[in-house]
């Protein structure tokens, strides 16, 4: 089903077959220089606007929907992060907002799969003694890390992604445990360790990974009160949100050795990241690459395309978030 008479905002340039399915259906309006859009670049652009197809780099806020114009009735988030939309002002303005909750598994699952490996065996300090040419050689007591076999992975938020990070774990012969607010049901858990308290399932980790999304509940869930929780030299996997992480607090833990080692994909305030993480040894720091393979961005796009595809045909939003 096309929708040619419908115009589609199209906010960043998307991989070339998700760009060609939405001009192939809409009347698409594209951002081929991939633009960052201001809030009044985004308003000057969604004034022509049916639809709009965003990213978790365009920011939603209250503000931004109470001046959608009145023929804008969709969004849909190529992301299955839905933090920076504010939903109580697209419910209030009756605006319908879309995701994309399947595309972004396996590859940010690998993503934390690659960065506790990273941390474990010190993959960055290799390659800086590499890079700064100050390696000396080999030596039976040089660069030790630790096995993954036998340690406990403690997932909090035990979703699609904590799972399929889980099956990646239990290929290393870790131990999974986990908290969610509901405890899942057991063909879900999998073997892996319910914890009914965030305390419990920090105490329980060496290898603590956050995987919730960003929420009030959730904001700054590791600081200096929570990882006093932690075992001693514990590492610390961020791939969910940064928002979750109370930077300085981390840093001094990283500091001082009660954190032993933190990879992370994510960052508050993301592109500017805290600067006292950089030149710190013992990190292993990304630009938020988790969802960054084609086959996930493809499957992201097309999945909200499908949201708003469904809306215009008349049916439910298969992804719909409000
Ligand atoms: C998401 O989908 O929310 C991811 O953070 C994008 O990489």
């Amino acid at each position: 089903m096309t929708f040619k008479n419908k115009k589609l905002l199209v906010t960043r340039r998307l991989p070339a077959a998700v760009l060609a399915r939405a001009a192939r259906d809409y009347d698409a309006m594209l951002n081929a220089d991939d633009t960052l859009y201001s809030a009044e670049m985004l308003l000057t652009k969604a004034q022509d606007a049916d639809a709009a197809l965003i990213c978790l780099s365009e920011k939603f806020t209250g503000e931004v929907i109470a001046a959608l114009p009145e023929r804008l009735r969709i969004v849909s988030t190529v992301s299955v992060g839905t933090d920076h939309i504010d939903l109580d002002a697209a419910r209030r303005r009756g605006v319908r907002v879309g995701n994309a909750p399947h595309g972004v598994t396996i590859a940010t699952a690998e993503i934390a799969m690659l960065l506790i490996l990273a941390c474990a065996r010190r993959a960055p300090e290799g390659q800086q003694l590499i890079v700064q040419h100050q390696w000396e050689g080999w030596s039976p007591t040089f660069m030790l890390g630790q096995r993954l076999d036998g340690k406990a992975l403690g997932i909090l938020g035990l979703g699609k992604i904590g799972q399929a990070l889980a099956r990646r774990a239990r290929a290393f012969d870790m131990e999974i445990h986990y908290h969610n607010r509901q405890r899942l049901p057991e063909a879900e858990e999998a073997g892996a360790v319910y914890h009914a308290s965030t305390e419990s399932l920090f105490r329980a980790a060496d290898i603590l990974s956050l995987n919730a999304p960003a929420t009030p509940a959730t904001k700054y869930i590791l600081r200096a009160e929570t990882i006093a929780w932690l075992k001693p030299g514990a590492i610390v996997i961020n791939t969910a949100r940064g928002d979750l992480v109370q930077d300085a607090d981390l840093i001094a833990a990283l500091k001082t050795g009660r954190a032993g080692y933190a990879g992370l994909d994510v960052f508050e305030g993301e592109p500017n990241i805290h600067k006292d993480y950089i030149g710190l040894p013992n990190v292993m720091l990304l630009p938020h690459m988790g969802s960054a393979t084609i086959e996930a961005r493809n499957q992201m796009g097309f999945e909200a395309l499908d949201n708003i595809d469904a809306f215009f045909a008349g049916r439910a939003l298969p992804f719909a978030v409000v």
